[in-house]
């Protein structure tokens, strides 16, 4: 199954996703990855030879027409399913209307709490003891699409938000593998 990975940061997220797909029973492919700005995890696409494109806003005339950028973008990889691992922007109607369903977002934070660009940072500013990661569906909102999946992740007293967010990293991304290859798998 081809799958399209839109990635804004330092990728741990797609490498995880590129290192499961070189599993010989995987069932799926990343066939691109994209990127809205020069992000360094675009490199883990470019050592495994995977096409790469970045679809910046300031390129173009207003939102709508990178919205359409980016949709025509991904259209040319053709994917089954695409995936936003640690894409920092709302995506636009032309991506949402063109893979209903198809596209999948993942947040660390246990949804509906803590949506938004600082999950890690406002549950711990909250004071939560246990907080997470979830795989959601996305729609037009901020992280407000269905529930795929989650994992809690305990909180510790010495935490720092770098601390929390590479322990929730840890278990997010097979979390996300296992939702990606279980629709993958689904076709
Ligand atoms: C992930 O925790 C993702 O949920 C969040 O940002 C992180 C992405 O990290 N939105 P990376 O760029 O994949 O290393």
């Amino acid at each position: 199954t081809p799958v399209v990975v839109l990635i804004s940061g330092t990728g741990s997220t797609l490498a995880a996703l590129l290192q499961a797909s070189r599993d010989t029973d995987c069932p799926y492919e990343v066939v691109g990855v994209i990127a809205d700005k020069d992000a360094p995890g675009l490199d883990h696409a470019r050592r495994a030879g995977i096409p790469t494109t970045v679809v910046r806003l300031a390129d173009h005339v207003d939102r709508a027409a990178w919205d359409q950028a980016l949709a025509d973008a991904v259209a040319e990889h053709r994917p089954q399913l695409v995936v936003l691992a640690g894409f920092m922007k709302l995506l636009g109607a032309p991506l949402l209307e063109a893979y209903p369903g198809r596209i999948i977002n993942t947040h660390p934070a246990l949804l509906p709490s803590f949506p938004g660009a600082h999950g890690v940072r406002d549950a711990l500013a909250h004071g939560v003891k246990i907080t997470g990661a979830s795989v959601i569906e996305v729609d037009a909102g901020v992280d407000t699409g269905r529930i795929l999946a989650q994992v809690p992740v305990e909180v510790r007293d010495d935490d720092t938000e770098a601390t929390l967010h590479e322990r929730i990293k840890a278990d997010e991304q097979p979390l996300l593998v296992d939702v990606v290859k279980r629709l993958s798998a689904r076709g």
